[in-house]
């Protein structure tokens, strides 16, 4: 009997895997669990059984009963087009909340100047940050063996083949897309470059291996250095006000000549001295310089025809000092309590 049971079930149960819609799920169901149906009839049989043997197979028809009766039901449910999932969503319930993401603050700044710079008729352009040798300092004027190479400690990747002339690096700084720049679009030229940049540090509260610098380049028939000049200033009264200014003291970099720093007016004590600008009243923000003619060379112009100049800032350092944070480190910690102050 208990056998017989458990084989009327398996047969619905296939047959219901059949079914496909409901006239026949409704047949089925008359045919098996109706009042004259096959499974009732089973059922009526444990009657005539002895008292323990009708306790224990009552049982189990019972639950058998129940489990088909739930089959039945889901799948009338399904032939329905309902889900019973979709019947108790409440729409009345107030939403889940989404969180909003920031901007990195050194996106922000990034932001700030492409703005800027788009503004006066320059292009944002992008390069590689795994470099070649060649564009990160044999075509800036930074030969192999010259100490100059000895300011940006880097990350030097082997040479894929041992023909190959040079090696790759990640690159120090944004420069090198000066020189594919000036290969691409030859002159005249105004172009910015934001991007990343890597260097071999021990890290600290002012160093990280990974930073981000913002090139600028100016190219065209008599470009001074007062043009220059002027378009650092407007950096300056951009980032910190209009009662910013701006001082340039001689400074070496290979690539330019002459080589100069910028300074602006401390933006926090206005000139006066304090702990952000270590008493001096001015904050080194870049460094800048007359493109060297070699390096327009390099990047197949003509030196003789055209003259420009050259910027680079860190923008990690500009946020750093613009935000107040003491920690380099934070920017790519990807810590939320950090992030989401901005
Ligand atoms: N590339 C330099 C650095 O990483 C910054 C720099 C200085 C860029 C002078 C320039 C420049 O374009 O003219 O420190």
């Amino acid at each position: 009997m208990k056998d017989e049971l458990k084989k009327v079930k398996k047969e619905i149960l296939n047959h219901l895997k059949k079914v496909t819609d409901l006239n026949s799920l409704s047949n089925l169901e008359t045919k098996y669990l109706g009042r004259k149906g096959e499974f009732t009839k089973t059922l009526r049989g444990i009657k005539d059984l002895r008292k323990e043997a009708k306790k224990e197979f009552g049982q189990l028809a019972n639950s058998i009963k129940k489990e088909l009766d739930n089959n039945f039901n889901e799948a009338r449910a399904v032939l329905e087009g309902r889900n019973d999932n979709d019947t108790f969503i409440d729409v009345t319930l107030p939403g889940e909340r989404i969180e909003k993401g920031s901007l990195n603050p050194i996106t922000l700044i990034q932001n700030e100047l492409e703005d800027l710079f788009t503004s006066l008729g320059f292009v944002v352009l992008d390069g590689p940050e795994l470099e070649s040798d060649y564009y990160c300092f044999e075509a800036l004027n930074i030969p192999a063996n010259h100490p100059a190479r000895d300011m940006q400690d880097t990350f030097y990747i082997d040479k894929k083949n041992k023909e190959d002339e040079y090696d790759m690096v990640m690159r120090t700084h944004t420069s090198p897309v000066q020189v594919r720049a000036m290969q691409k679009y030859g002159a005249p030229l105004r172009a910015v470059i934001p991007g990343r940049c890597f260097r071999s540090e021990a890290t600290d509260v002012r160093h990280e291996h990974t930073l981000y610098h913002f090139e600028g380049i100016m190219i065209d028939e008599s470009i001074s250095f007062s043009h220059m000049k002027g378009i650092l200033t407007t950096i300056g009264k951009k980032l910190y006000g209009e009662d910013t200014e701006l001082r340039m003291r001689p400074k070496f970099y290979p690539f330019v000549e002459p080589g100069s720093n910028g300074e602006f007016t401390c933006f926090l004590c206005k000139g006066k001295g304090c702990r952000l600008c270590k008493g001096s009243g001015w904050l080194e923000i870049l460094g800048c310089g007359m493109i060297h003619p070699k390096v327009l060379e390099y990047g197949g112009i003509d030196s003789k025809k055209y003259s420009g100049f050259a910027f680079g800032l860190g923008l990690s350092r500009l946020a750093q000092l613009k935000f107040g944070i003491e920690d380099t480190r934070l920017f790519m910690s990807g810590d939320l309590r950090f992030l989401k102050q901005f």
